[in-house]
């Protein structure tokens, strides 16, 4: 069987029975042939933390009093994004919780002016209606970022209060639809979910031919309900991330930031089990420390330029290059 034809069962086993080492090294090496050896960088910007939601497992969720919000002005917002530009980053991602403040309008217009920076643009800003998808498309945006989360439909409605399965999976679609591309992911290691519905998830990331995947372990968080939860761990992560590159050899997956939370080597080890992109955080000065998801969050004390020269000496220190172009999907 290949690699890009694995069954349910065959997931299963490479998940649970196969040696990491194995798997990482077989991962590595069909990462390689795909998508060679370039580590493409894109410069996380995170906005707000205000959010609608509230999903059990978020640190920002709505519920969590604890929290000292804050939203960046228009203004702020692209001049973080112009100074991520002239630090090189050829891609900005733009995140927040659910935070209808920023309305169709107002996002096109930022949209607008990020655009003028020549730079690849990705939004992570949740669930949205069409018009706006359509409008920030349109307003230039060249990629969005939504995870599904879990396929475990149950799952997901337990931990995600007042919203629905359904609705996320629309939007999935209408993003494809409109020529976005598509980023979507799962987290590893949520309180219920199993190895069977892990593999699920995966089959239903490849089915919706999804162009990033980011693939991270949950991390409880103190002031949240799965505070007392267990979390996933980072072979746990890493098992599940490798063999999503063996299912789609061609896609973008980043070594998530979650990953190294566990591990201080954690994206450096998912660089060598399939990972092909990391997403340095550009966001500056308090605000790195108050978008908290979950805790252990790395680099809140560093500077944006910091950030974008350690990691670029951790990659050439395993013999990787850094993208030199926008790093989108291949096959586009
Ligand atoms: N609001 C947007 C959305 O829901 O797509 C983007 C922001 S949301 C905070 C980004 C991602 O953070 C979620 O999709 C989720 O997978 C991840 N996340 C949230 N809480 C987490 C936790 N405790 N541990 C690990 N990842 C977490
Ligand atoms: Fe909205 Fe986490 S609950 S971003």
């Amino acid at each position: 069987m290949t690699n890009d034809t694995l069954d349910r069962s065959s997931i299963i086993e490479l998940l649970t029975v196969t040696p990491a080492d194995e798997l990482y090294r077989r991962a590595d090496e069909v990462r390689r042939e795909a998508v060679g050896d370039d580590v493409h960088l894109r410069g996380l910007i995170e906005f707000s933390n205000i959010c609608r939601n509230d999903c059990l497992y978020c640190g920002i969720r709505r519920g969590n009093r604890q929290v000292q919000r804050y939203r960046m002005t228009e203004e702020e917002l692209v001049e973080t994004a112009k100074r991520a530009a002239a630090l090189g980053f050829q891609t900005i991602v733009l995140q927040s919780g659910e935070d209808l403040h920023f309305d169709q309008a107002r996002m096109c217009r930022i949209i607008d002016q990020i655009k003028r920076l020549d730079v690849a643009l990705t939004l992570s800003v949740g669930e949205r209606d069409y018009e706006d998808y359509k409008a920030f498309r349109d307003a230039g945006a060249d990629r969005y970022l939504i995870r599904i989360e879990t396929t475990d439909r149950d799952l997901y409605h337990r931990l995600n209060p007042g919203m629905s399965w359904e609705h996320r999976h629309e939007c999935l679609l209408m993003i494809r639809e409109l020529g976005y591309e598509l980023g979507s992911g799962i987290m590893v290691g949520l309180p219920g979910q199993t190895v069977e519905s892990i593999a699920d998830d995966l089959l239903y990331l490849k089915d919706i031919c999804i162009d990033m995947a980011g693939i991270g372990p949950f991390i409880p968080h103190p002031e949240t309900p799965l505070a007392n939860e267990s979390g996933g761990t980072l072979e746990q992560a890493l098992r599940t991330m490798a063999v999503m590159r063996l299912l789609m050899p061609d896609i973008n997956i980043p070594a998530t930031t979650a990953m190294e939370s566990l591990h201080p080597q954690g994206r450096i080890m998912a660089l060598q089990a399939g990972a092909n992109v990391v997403m340095p955080n550009v966001t500056e000065g308090e605000y790195r420390r108050l978008y908290e998801l979950y805790p252990g969050k790395i680099c809140v004390n560093d500077t944006p330029a910091h950030c974008r020269s350690c990691i670029g000496l951790k990659i050439r220190s395993i013999g990787r290059t850094i993208g030199q172009g926008r790093g989108g999907h291949k096959k586009r």
